[in-house]
C-alpha cells in the first residue's frame, strides 16, 4: 500500500484529534499531536516544557524552532518510517517549509492535508463541552458526545478532566491565532495540490469521518 504522510489541519475544537482516533483504528498511523507532546512536557515539568507552558496558557503558539525540534526528532523514530498522523503541526508557513525540507531529506513527502473547516462559534462551543481521559486520553464532549457515566471514561474508568486552556478567553485567542498564522496554510497546501478540504460544521463526528476516509482512500 502507499505510503500516507497526513496533516490534520482545521482550527482549535475543529476535531482534528477526534478524527484523529479514527484514522489510526483504520490504517493504524502513529498519531503525532504536536498539542500532546507539549502538555506531557509541561506535565514533566522538563525545560522544554516550562519554555511551552507561557505560550500554551495564553493561547499563543510556542516558538517555531522549539516545535519543529520536537517533530523532526518524533519523525525520527521507527513508527513513522511507514507513514504518520501529524495532528496540529504544521501551524505557521515556516513549520510548513521546515517539514517539506526535513521530508525531502529523507526522500518523502505529505501525502494528504486535510481541512476540517468548523465555524468558529461551534469551535467555542465544542472546546466548551470538551473533557478528556486522564488515563487514555480519549476524547468526550458533555454535549455532542458524551460519556455513559458523567466524568466517567467509559473505556477504562478513568476519570474525565478539562484542559487547562479550555476556558472562554484562552479558546478566542487560539481561534485569532488560527487565523492569523495557520490559515495561510491552506493557500500553501492548496498550491501545491494537496488540500482536501471536510467539512465539518454541524456534522456529527462519523459524519465528518465519512469524508476524511474517502480522501484518505485515495
Ligand atoms: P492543540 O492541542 O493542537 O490544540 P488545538 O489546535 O487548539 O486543537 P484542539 O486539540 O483544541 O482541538 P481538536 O481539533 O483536536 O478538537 P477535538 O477533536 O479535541 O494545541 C494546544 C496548544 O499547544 C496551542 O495553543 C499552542 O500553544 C501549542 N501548540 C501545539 N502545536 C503547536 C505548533 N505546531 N506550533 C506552535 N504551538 C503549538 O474536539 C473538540 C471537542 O469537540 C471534543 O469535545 C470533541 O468530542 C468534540 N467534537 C469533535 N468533533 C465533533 C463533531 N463533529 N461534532 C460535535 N462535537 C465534536
Ligand atoms: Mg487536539
Amino acid at each position: 500500500m502507499a505510503q500516507r504522510n497526513v496533516i490534520l489541519l482545521g482550527g482549535p475544537g475543529a476535531g482534528k484529534g477526534t478524527q484523529a482516533e479514527r484514522i489510526v483504528a483504520d490504517y493504524g498511523l502513529p498519531h503525532i499531536s504536536t498539542g500532546e507532546m507539549l502538555r506531557e512536557a509541561v506535565a514533566k515539568g522538563s525545560d522544554m516544557g516550562r519554555e511551552a507552558q507561557k505560550y500554551m496558557e495564553s493561547g499563543q503558539l510556542v516558538p517555531d524552532e522549539v516545535v519543529i525540534g520536537v517533530v523532526r526528532d518524533r519523525l525520527a523514530e521507527p513508527d513513522a518510517a511507514e507513514g504518520f498522523l501529524l495532528d496540529g503541526f504544521p501551524r505557521t508557513v515556516p513549520q510548513a517549509e521546515a517539514l517539506d525540507a526535513m521530508l525531502a531529506e529523507a526522500g518523502r513527502a505529505i501525502t494528504h492535508v486535510v481541512l476540517i473547516d468548523v465555524p468558529a462559534e461551534e469551535l467555542v462551543q465544542r472546546i466548551a463541552g470538551r473533557r478528556s481521559c486522564s488515563v487514555c486520553g480519549k476524547l468526550y464532549n458533555v454535549t455532542f458526545d458524551p460519556p455513559r457515566t458523567a466524568g466517567v471514561c467509559d473505556l477504562d474508568g478513568g476519570e474525565l478532566v478539562q484542559r487547562a486552556d479550555d476556558n472562554e478567553d484562552t479558546v478566542r485567542s487560539r481561534i485569532a491565532v488560527f487565523e492569523r498564522q495557520t490559515a495561510p496554510l491552506i493557500g500553501y497546501y492548496t498550491d501545491k495540490g494537496l488540500l482536501r478540504n471536510a467539512p465539518g460544521g454541524g456534522k456529527l463526528p462519523d459524519e465528518v469521518y465519512a469524508q476524511v476516509g474517502q480522501i484518505l482512500a485515495d
